[in-house]
Formats: C-alpha cells, structure tokens, sequence
C-alpha cells in the first residue's frame, strides 16, 4: 500500500512500548515507509479536522473500548479527522454470544483472561458485537457501512504460549492463594487442550464506511 499510493501513514499507539516495537517492525521493511508516528489516545488525536484520506485499524476496537462504551468518542474523533468522502476500515474479533459459536475453547480462554484481568484491577479489552459497531457509526454520521464475519484461523503454537505466559505472569499478581491456583489450572488445561486438537482463534469482521 505504501508503494503503491505513496501516502503518508500517521501511526497511532496509546502505549509507548508498543510504539516503539511498531517502529521496529517497520524499519525491517525492504524500502523505506513514509510513516509518522504518533504516542496518542484515539479518542483525542492531535490531528486536524479532515486531514485523514483513510482510517485503517486492526485488532484494536476492543482494546479502544476500554472502558464499554469509549468505542463512541473513538469513532467520532476518527470521523473528525476523516476528509469528507474518507473511507475507514476497521477489523477485530468477534465477540463470542453464545457458547457454541466457534471454538468454545478460545471462548474460554479469553473469558479467563478476562477474569484474571478483572482480579488484578487491569485494564482489559471489550469485545463489540459488528451489528453494533455497524450501528453506531450510522448514528455517529457515517455512510455505507458494510460488515463481513470470517472463521477465526488456527491458533499457532507461538500464539498459544504467548497466551500461556501472559497469562501466568498476571495469575502471579493475584493476591488469594487459592485463585491463584484454580487459574494456574485451568491454564494447564488450555496448555493441554491445545497439544491434543490445536484450535481456532475467535471469527473476525471487517467493517467499512464512508464519511
Ligand atoms: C491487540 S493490540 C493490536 C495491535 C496491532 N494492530 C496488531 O494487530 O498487532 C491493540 C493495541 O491498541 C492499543 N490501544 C488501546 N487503546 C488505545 C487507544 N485508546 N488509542 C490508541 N491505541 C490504543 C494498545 O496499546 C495495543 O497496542
């Protein structure tokens, strides 16, 4: 894409480490990227009004919608910066509803993940239902917003033991002996569950508008 237009591209990260291995992996590129960098929260960009030709964000409307709801304020900002006629694609993974949509074991990775997260008071995603991220951007202005779901793709070993160390380091900052011990479990549990049938990662969606 960066050879193709020969647009800039404005990066924006909230956390300075991240930022900092973003910039790492773009200077591995084999020509040089026309990239800003930018340490900021996308509900408040130090950006002008219009001055975005296109919106692209991965994996990270959950993380944005932290706390449930900030997702709103983010999306407005963005249409903001927006130029009239901008495009914004956004992708992240699908919330799981119900139990039996998906892989139910990475439904139940992530809800403990979550439960961790909720006992040590850290911050932590929030999944958006498509419909109504959909729904939201038609009320906050935008215009022909698509969406499309795809099937979550294997979970790769090198996934699964990011999942496994993150996880313990956290499990390790939970004050009760007893939680600490029911979590390390049923991490062993995904461990195991893993090394016998792999698994899924959660389905995605794709969402596109026009300002
Ligand atoms: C799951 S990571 C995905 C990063 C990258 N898109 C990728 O696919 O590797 C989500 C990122 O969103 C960042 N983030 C969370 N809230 C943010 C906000 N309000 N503004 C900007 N970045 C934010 C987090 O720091 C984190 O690096």
């Amino acid at each position: 894409m960066f050879q193709k237009t020969k647009a800039t591209v404005v990066a924006v990260e909230i956390a300075r480490n991240s930022l900092i291995l973003a910039k790492e992996n773009i200077a591995k590129l084999p020509y040089k990227a026309p990239v800003i960098f930018i340490t900021a929260d996308s509900a408040y960009l130090p950006l002008r009004a219009e001055s975005i030709d296109l919106v692209f964000s991965d994996r990270a409307v959950a993380d944005m919608n932290s706390p449930p709801c900030r997702i709103v304020k983010v999306l407005a900002e963005l249409k903001r910066v927006l130029s009239r006629g901008g495009k914004m694609v956004l992708s992240d993974e699908c919330p799981f509803v119900k139990r039996n949509e998906g892989d139910e074991m990475a439904s139940w990775r992530w809800k403990v993940a979550k439960a961790v997260s909720h006992l040590i008071g850290r911050e932590h995603a929030h999944e958006v239902d498509p419909n109504d991220l959909g729904f939201i951007m038609k009320l906050i202005g935008f215009k022909e917003v698509e969406s499309r779901t795809f099937s979550g793709e294997p979970l790769t070993p090198r996934r699964m033991q990011r999942f496994v160390q993150n996880s313990m380091d956290l499990i390790l900052r939970i004050d009760d002996f007893e939680l600490k011990k029911a979590f390390l479990h049923n991490i062993e549990k995904a461990r195991e569950n893993f090394k016998g049938r792999h698994g899924l990662l959660p389905p995605r969606y794709v969402l596109r508008a026009r300002k």
